[in-house]
């Protein structure tokens, strides 16, 4: 033990973490043990360098952007959106559909105690959470189609016991238990603006999941793109878990990309205000590509073409289709990291757990739609955000669960 903690504090040492053995001492045997190795297996080096990436602005200029062509749900004749519907059904039939819902994200903003998917929507006649939604969703395309449809869910590994508990404790609202498969995704420390890593107990270094993004590499590591294969799925649909008008199963959709040889698509909402804080789809470098908010200035969002219609106004809503080719493609490349600015709980100087107000820590997180920049084109589909947009954020902001549940029932009551 003594070597290992020589060995441990020369790392903290080198990259000025010493604060991280500051309770040390006060540990029992088995924490000072998980303590030691956990410092060991953590690539400080990485850390350092993506922090110091990240504060390098992104270097491209409006002249490599271009807008990403979309089409709009609403201007399908009633016969095409039947006839579309008809060939994502087949594929559905053949038993080669699967979904995938990315649940491994911390939930910080919307500050609740557990995994995001347990929280539970106030509807009537029953409260839900957003699993018992989510599988509903599913479950009733199982019964329209006649299948089950694979189910696999992405946890952290901060979240993963508790998720995989409440899907026992709730009997998997009558899903066949053996069609859903939950798998973990990797996680890196959390850090300060100062650059310190942070102790989430005395004997915890503070690590988080590492964005949606890490969806691919994650299904290849636990064998779940063999799996795919195995079982003959050719689509697959990727959907975030706080959405509670998401249509994880969208035969339209589906057909649609099938027909026109895509082997990926996304669906896009028009983004009503200009400046909103919503990232658009564009193309970067003629590839298909996401623009954060922070990269949007009031020019390109009122940019319009001759027909009047705004060229990048098409925002993400975390809804998207792949084929297995491309999922396998993009599991094998490092997509970049992103920097997210999060509120996390920390143990302080005097060993005391403490509870920020505000954001204080930069976490490290790939995107998910950084993958389709592997990709020339893509298909981008409009949809009304009434009918399949109602995300739970936050409390105080606009994707609060009073919204959630207003859209939710609307929808659902009409
Ligand atoms: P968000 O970007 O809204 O993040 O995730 P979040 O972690 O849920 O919430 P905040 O930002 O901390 O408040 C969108 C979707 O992507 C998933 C989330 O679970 C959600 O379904 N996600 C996010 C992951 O699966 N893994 C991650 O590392 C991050």
């Amino acid at each position: 033990m003594y070597n290992k903690l020589q060995k441990v504090s020369d790392i903290l040492e080198k990259y000025n973490q010493k604060h991280l053995i500051q309770f040390y001492d006060e540990l029992d045997d088995n924490q000072k043990e998980a303590l030691l190795n956990q410092i060991l297996s953590i690539n400080f080096q990485e850390i350092f360098d993506l922090y110091d990436a990240s504060m390098l602005p992104e270097n491209f200029s409006l002249n490599d952007l271009s807008p990403l062509e979309h089409i709009e749900k609403s201007n399908f004749p009633e016969e095409e959106i039947r006839f579309y519907s008809n060939i994502g059904e087949n594929l559905i039939k053949q038993n080669s559909f699967a979904v995938v819902t990315m649940a491994g994200g911390q939930g910080t903003r919307l500050g609740y105690k557990g995994p995001k998917g347990t929280y539970k929507l106030d509807l009537k006649p029953e409260k839900k959470s957003l699993f018992q939604i989510m599988c509903e969703d599913i479950k009733m395309a199982n019964s329209m189609y006649d299948v089950t449809i694979p189910w696999y869910i992405m946890t952290s590994t901060e979240n993963d016991e508790q998720t995989k508990r409440f899907f026992e404790e709730n009997n998997y609202w009558g899903y066949p238990k053996k069609a859903i498969k939950f798998f973990t995704q990797g996680k890196l420390p959390i850090i300060t603006v100062d650059k310190k890593l942070i102790l989430q107990e005395l004997y915890l270094v503070k690590e988080a999941s590492n964005g949606n993004g890490n969806v691919f590499e994650s299904m290849k590591k636990h064998e779940i793109l063999d799996e795919l294969e195995s079982k003959n799925i050719k689509w697959v649909s990727f959907g975030g878990i706080d959405n509670v008008l998401l249509k994880n199963v969208d035969t339209f959709f589906l057909g649609l990309a099938i027909n026109n040889n895509y082997c990926i698509a996304s669906k896009s909402i028009f983004k009503e205000k200009p400046l909103e804080k919503t990232a658009v789809y564009c193309r970067k470098y003629g590839k298909p590509s996401i623009l954060d908010y922070d990269d949007i200035n009031i020019g390109l969002s009122v940019k319009r073409d001759s027909n009047g219609n705004y060229l990048y106004r098409e925002a993400n809503m975390l809804s998207h289709l792949m084929n297995i080719d491309a999922i396998k493609k993009v599991s094998d490349v490092n997509l970049r990291y992103h920097r997210a600015y999060k509120k996390n709980s920390f143990i302080n100087e005097e060993g005391m757990k403490q509870v920020p107000d505000d954001p204080n820590t930069f976490k490290f997180e790939n995107f998910i739609f950084d993958a389709f920049s592997y990709f020339d084109d893509m298909l981008l589909l409009r949809v009304n955000a009434n009918e399949e947009f109602a995300p739970i954020k936050d409390f105080t902001g606009i994707y609060n669960p009073d919204t959630a549940k207003e859209k939710y029932e609307k929808f659902y009551t009409t």
